[in-house]
C-alpha cells in the first residue's frame, strides 16, 4: 500500500496555526500536493486562541510536528518563542513558516516572496510606481518591505496610525524609500488613492465571512489602479468586484497563498509540489471559476 492510500505511525505532520482558522485553504492544497507525490504526511489546521500560543509552542516540540504555517494573528508574537529566525524574516519582523528540527525551531517568512512573484508573473512591474498599502500588520510588513527596494513612493494605511508610521520609519532608515504611514480615514484614502499606481490590500476586511466589506470606498477606485487584494477567501472580494466595475486590473490572493505555500512545502519536505494542482484544488474548494 503506498503512502498516499492511508495514515499510519510513521506519518509526519505539517500544520497551519492561526485563530482564526476555519477560513484556511493550507490544508486543501498542502495535502493535495502531499498525494500527488505520494509522501507520507497529513497537513493540518490548529485554531490556537491567543492566550495559548506558548502551550502550542510546547505541543509542536512534544508532538515532533514537522512543519507550521502560521496565520492571523501570531506572525509576529510567535517570533520571541522560536530559536532561529532568517535575516528576511527578521527584517520584516513576522514570519509565516517554521520548521522543527528535533525540537530546534527554525523560521522564515514566504509572504514576500509570495506576493513578489505573484505581481511579477501577472506582468505587474512594482518599479518606480507610487503604491498605497492598506494594512501594517504581518503581510502588510512583509510587502511593505519587499516592495520598498523598487517603488517610488509607498502610502501605508493602517487603522492605528502609530503602526503604520512605525513601520514606514523602519523601512526609511533600511531602503531610504519614500514612504509615509497614515491612519485609514475617506480624507486619506480618497487622496492617496488618486496619487496611486497601485493599491493593496492586506487589511482582513472582505475576508468571508464579512464578504460584502471593503476597505476602500468604490468610488476611490479609478481605471490606471492596479488592484491587489492579498486576501483569497473568497477569490473575488468586494474590493476585487468594485476594481473591475471601475476597469482596474486586479489580482487576487490565490498566487500569493499557492506561492508562498509551495516556498514552504519545499523547505518542510525537499520536494517541488506542483502549483498548479494546489491553486486548481482551492478554486475546486472554493467553488469558484476564476
Ligand atoms: N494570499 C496570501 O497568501 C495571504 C498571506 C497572508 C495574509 N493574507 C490575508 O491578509 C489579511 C491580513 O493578514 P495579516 O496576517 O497581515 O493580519 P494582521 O496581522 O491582523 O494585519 C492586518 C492589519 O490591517 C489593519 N486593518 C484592519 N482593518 C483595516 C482597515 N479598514 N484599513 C486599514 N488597516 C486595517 C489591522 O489593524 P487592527 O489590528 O488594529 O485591526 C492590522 O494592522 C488576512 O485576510 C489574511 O488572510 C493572505
Amino acid at each position: 500500500m503506498s503512502a498516499k492510500d492511508y495514515i499510519s505511525a510513521r506519518t509526519k505532520v505539517l500544520c497551519v496555526m492561526g485563530y482564526p482558522i476555519e477560513h484556511s485553504m493550507s490544508p486543501t492544497m498542502h495535502n493535495a500536493a502531499i498525494r500527488a507525490l505520494n509522501l507520507n504526511y497529513v497537513y493540518l489546521a490548529f485554531s490556537i486562541l491567543p492566550d495559548n500560543l506558548k502551550s502550542a509552542i510546547d505541543g509542536i516540540k512534544a508532538f515532533d510536528i514537522k512543519g507550521i504555517n502560521i496565520t492571523i494573528p501570531f506572525k509576529q508574537t510567535i517570533i520571541k518563542y522560536l530559536d532561529e529566525v532568517d535575516p528576511v524574516a527578521q527584517e520584516i519582523g513576522a514570519v509565516n513558516t517554521i520548521k522543527n528540527n528535533e525540537g530546534f525551531l527554525s523560521s522564515r517568512n514566504t509572504d514576500a516572496e509570495g506576493a513578489m512573484k505573484a505581481l511579477v508573473d501577472a506582468g505587474y512591474k512594482v518599479s518606480g510606481k507610487n503604491i498605497l498599502l492598506l494594512g501594517a500588520g504581518g503581510a502588510g510588513r512583509a510587502i511593505a518591505f519587499i516592495v520598498a527596494k523598487e517603488s517610488n513612493k509607498i502610502v501605508l494605511s493602517d487603522m492605528d496610525e502609530k503602526r503604520a508610521e512605525k513601520l514606514a520609519n523602519e523601512i526609511k532608515r533600511k531602503y531610504g524609500t519614500s514612504i509615509e504611514g497614515k491612519n485609514n480615514s475617506h480624507h486619506v484614502l480618497k487622496e492617496e488613492s488618486k496619487k496611486a499606481d497601485i493599491l493593496i490590500n492586506a487589511t482582513p476586511i472582505g475576508m468571508y465571512p464579512n464578504i460584502n466589506k471593503s476597505p476602500i470606498p468604490s468610488e476611490f477606485l479609478h481605471k490606471d489602479l492596479f488592484v491587489f487584494d492579498i486576501i483569497y477567501n473568497p477569490l473575488k472580494t468586494k474590493l476585487l468586484k468594485d476594481a473591475t466595475e471601475k476597469g482596474c486590473t486586479t489580482l487576487s490572493g490565490l498566487n500569493m497563498l499557492v506561492n508562498q505555500g509551495a516556498l514552504a512545502f519545499e523547505w518542510w519536505t525537499n520536494k517541488k509540489p506542483n502549483i498548479d494542482l494546489m491553486k486548481n484544488k482551492i478554486i475546486e474548494v472554493l467553488g469558484m471559476v476564476k
